[in-house]
């Protein structure tokens, strides 16, 4: 059924974060250290502890108090290198940033830096990584059951967005920050973006790595990106937010009634010594149009705002990064 035009709001906001990466890498033991993880720390040392700061995080907290968005979604790679030390203080971040109704995220590559059993990784997110019930009535689960870990994507509706959330993350070896979504998974989001379709919601796909070919190296890269985009060509999407690349980007997409804007935003927690990198988060506003038939379409205007080393606080950036026309 058609979402009747009276039954949204004028207005709906939603805040997209990716990256935040502000976890120390201080395990209680240098066991858990051996391995991949050990360059992780070296990097961390070296680089990401002075790129990825918590004051930042802290003042983007006091903005989102400020611009107060609708919902907010977080596209992966809250820790470093998959301690359950992060994966606890990631948590305390979860959930300063609202709660698990008002906050949707899906894991990234550093969110599986090594492989690590979901009791002390992402189940300590599980709030804010599952499906509702809504979603998993969508994708054919029964209502009320336990998270199960495996449940990608997740299904989360929040009129006038459904929230479709793919998980890429993968362990992978030394040197290696690609990701995979698999056939299993691809198979289910083509499912349920299909059913969505004649619902009249806004289908927003949130990803950690970018869906299209060729978007990075394929060190970094998406394994199966080409066959995502086929189920996004087919099924359609109304936009994939996503992050990895730490900058901002926006590509289109082929799908069954146009291109797919694709939109990546910049790590939230970069202290900006390069500026083209420094702390940015993602506003994108729906708005209601009238299409005619007691029916509602929408038009997406995308804002950012940034962390400003000068006053210390995000401000909104000089001018509109871009503008998101949906349909007419
Ligand atoms: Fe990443």
């Amino acid at each position: 059924m058609p979402i009747a035009r009276a039954e949204v709001q004028a207005i709906f906001t939603l805040a997209h974060l990716s990256d935040l990466h502000a976890t120390p890498v201080a395990p209680g033991s240098l066991r858990p250290l051996l391995g991949k993880r050990l360059l992780g720390w070296l990097s961390w040392r070296l680089r990401r502890g002075a790129t990825h700061r918590t004051e930042v995080l802290d003042a983007l907290l006091e903005d989102l108090a400020v611009t107060s968005p609708d919902q907010l979604v977080i596209t992966g790679d809250l820790t470093n290198v998959s301690l359950e030390e992060e994966f606890l203080v990631a948590r305390d971040w979860l959930r300063r940033i609202g709660s698990p109704e008002r906050v949707t995220a899906v894991p990234g590559n550093h969110d599986t830096y090594v492989r690590v059993p979901r009791a002390c990784s992402w189940d300590l997110w599980s709030e804010y990584l599952e499906s509702d019930a809504a979603g998993r009535a969508l994708l054919g689960e029964s209502q009320g059951g336990a998270y199960r870990g495996l449940a990608f994507p997740s299904v989360r509706i929040r009129e006038p967005v459904a929230l479709i959330g793919v998980s890429s993350a993968v362990p992978t070896p030394p040197f290696l920050a690609s990701g995979r979504v698999g056939g299993q998974q691809l198979a289910r989001l083509e499912r349920v973006l299909s059913a969505l379709a004649p619902t009249g919601l806004q289908r927003v796909v949130l990803i950690h790595h970018p869906p299209d070919p060729g978007a990075t190296s394929p060190r970094r890269g998406l394994c199966d990106a080409r066959a995502l985009c086929d189920v996004l060509q087919r099924a359609g999407a109304e936009i994939v937010l996503h992050g990895h690349l730490h900058r901002t980007r926006i590509a289109r997409i082929e799908g069954p009634h146009g291109s797919i804007p694709v939109v990546c935003a910049r790590s939230a927690s970069d202290i900006g010594t390069k500026p083209h990198k420094r702390a940015q988060y993602h506003v994108l506003a729906f708005e209601a149009r009238d299409a005619g038939a007691g029916t509602a379409r929408f038009r997406v205007t995308l804002r950012a705002r940034s962390w400003d080393p000068q006053t210390q606080r995000f401000v909104e950036s000089d001018r509109p990064e871009t503008l998101l026309a949906g349909p007419a």
